[in-house]
């Protein structure tokens, strides 16, 4: 790494950040003009709506019940340790008081920032705090016009372009998240969102590093923030300056860790509840709790984090269907969060329909499909010290691999194979986990 862009306070890059890999579950909101429309935060890309008649839910933008101290609160009981909120979004709109925008939530019916209660209200809960920031604004008047956004295919978007300048926006954005990153005390995560320089639409180019001055952004956000995680979007180059700090998979659950450039890097998958990231009424694709549990579970046993998104109402409330869901992991967390905080892969092998996380002499394997009776785990056999039921600390059994065989489950003993005994009927958990205490 270059030595100039090497800051005080951060001899050691990677020991201000060590947080995340222990807290490995965080809350993502989406919250902006879209939860008006409440029809998916890409509404006004996917009907081509111009800015003068999206300004119907500027003036109409009015979350009178917003209570981040409530947010704060359900996210905390949910068993999240950071939460990353959508400062700005594509559509441009700011929650926050900035200098270098009027399109902000102060100028609106509700005429009130919205971040500083929200940066208080989590912390009080003792959550760390993150924002994401939007690469793309679809309102900024120098953000040329491309192929995703609302204009796209407007008769003189090229035309319209001549008079907008990339420079002056990529400028624009230094300054806001300069505004991001002082005025709101330590910031844990910024999540950049997000590069396509590949999309071509009528002669019009995607926009990528060059478009947002990324080396200089993230020069300037090491700067401000010498231990801020940050997200991968930008399109910086894999063996540039800034190594990357945060793969970020979207809405799917890695088959094998990330790696970057080769070697192992961090990472969060970020997922919603229901497929569409702003609040949206009609959307009936929510995820069952078996679902919800096992995503957290696939992620951590493969070394990842994970970033589950709520998408407030209009009105600056989760919904029943969110709550809901929120309710889920607090249930499971309550009694399961040891098999998730502070772990991670384990070296062992996983049998069929179960996951293993392990943090030291800790492994945990997470029945995702309840077994009749036994499972087995090969190279664990006369390993164990001791081995429960977490939700409810229970003793599980296990069969002495140095005993005889036993035909009738066909174990094969004193070969390494750990056998363990379960009742036919399966715990009323979302996901059983068996933790094991091993030998020193
Ligand atoms: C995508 C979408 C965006 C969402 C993000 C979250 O990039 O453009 O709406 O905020 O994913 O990962």
């Amino acid at each position: 790494m270059n030595s100039s862009l090497t800051f005080a306070g951060a001899a050691d890059p990677a020991a201000g950040k060590a947080w995340f890999g222990a807290d490995r579950f965080g809350m993502f909101i989406h919250f902006g003009l879209y939860a008006l429309a409440a029809r998916h935060e890409w509404v006004q890309n996917r009907e081509e709506i111009p800015g003068e008649t999206y300004a119907k839910y500027f003036e109409n933008f009015d979350p009178d019940l917003y209570d981040p101290k409530e947010w704060a609160r359900r996210a905390r009981e949910a068993g999240m340790k950071y939460v990353v909120l959508t400062a700005k979004h594509h559509e441009g709109f700011c929650l926050w008081d900035s200098e270098f925008t009027d399109y902000k939530a102060t100028n609106t019916p509700y005429g009130r920032d919205l971040l500083k209660p929200y940066v208080e209200a989590f912390r009080a809960e003792g959550l760390r705090v993150g924002f994401y920031y939007s690469l793309i604004d679809w309102h900024h008047p120098q953000f040329p016009i491309d192929a995703i956004h609302p204009l796209r295919n407007h008769p003189d978007a090229p035309e319209m372009n001549k008079t907008r300048d990339v420079r002056r926006y990529a400028e624009y954005m230094r300054n806001q998240v300069t505004e991001l990153l002082t005025n709101f005390g330590e910031i844990s995560v910024i999540w950049f969102d997000f590069s396509y320089p590949q999309r071509e639409h009528r002669g019009m180019p995607g926009k990528g590093r060059n478009d947002w001055e990324s080396e200089e952004l993230m020069g300037l956000v090491r700067q401000l923030q010498p231990n801020i995680i940050v997200g991968d979007r930008l399109d910086l180059p894999a063996d540039g300056n800034f190594p990357k700090d945060l793969a970020t998979p979207e809405q799917y659950t890695p088959r094998v860790a990330p790696l970057a450039n080769g070697k192992p890097v961090r990472w969060e998958a970020c997922h919603t509840f229901s497929g569409s990231w702003g609040y949206h009424r009609d959307e009936n694709t929510w995820k069952d709790a078996g679902q919800l549990i096992n995503i957290l579970i696939d992620t951590v046993s493969l070394g990842g984090n994970l970033l589950m998104n709520v998408g407030p109402t209009a009105r600056g409330t989760f919904d029943a269907r969110a709550n809901r869901a929120l309710e889920v992991y607090r249930d499971w967390m309550r009694l399961n969060g040891r098999s998730i905080y502070g772990a991670g892969p384990s070296g062992y092998t996983a049998p069929a329909g179960c996951r293993l996380t392990q943090r030291g002499n800790r492994l945990y394997v997470h029945l995702q499909t309840w077994p009749f009776r036994h499972i087995h785990i090969e190279g664990l056999g006369g390993r164990v010290k001791y081995a429960q039921f977490l939700h409810d600390a229970s003793e599980i059994q296990w069969i002495d691999p140095e005993a005889e065989v036993d035909s009738n489950i066909g174990v094969t003993v004193g070969k390494g194979m750990l056998t363990l005994e379960l009742p036919v009927i399966k715990p009323d958990v979302v996901v059983p986990v068996i933790e094991l205490i091993l030998k020193d």
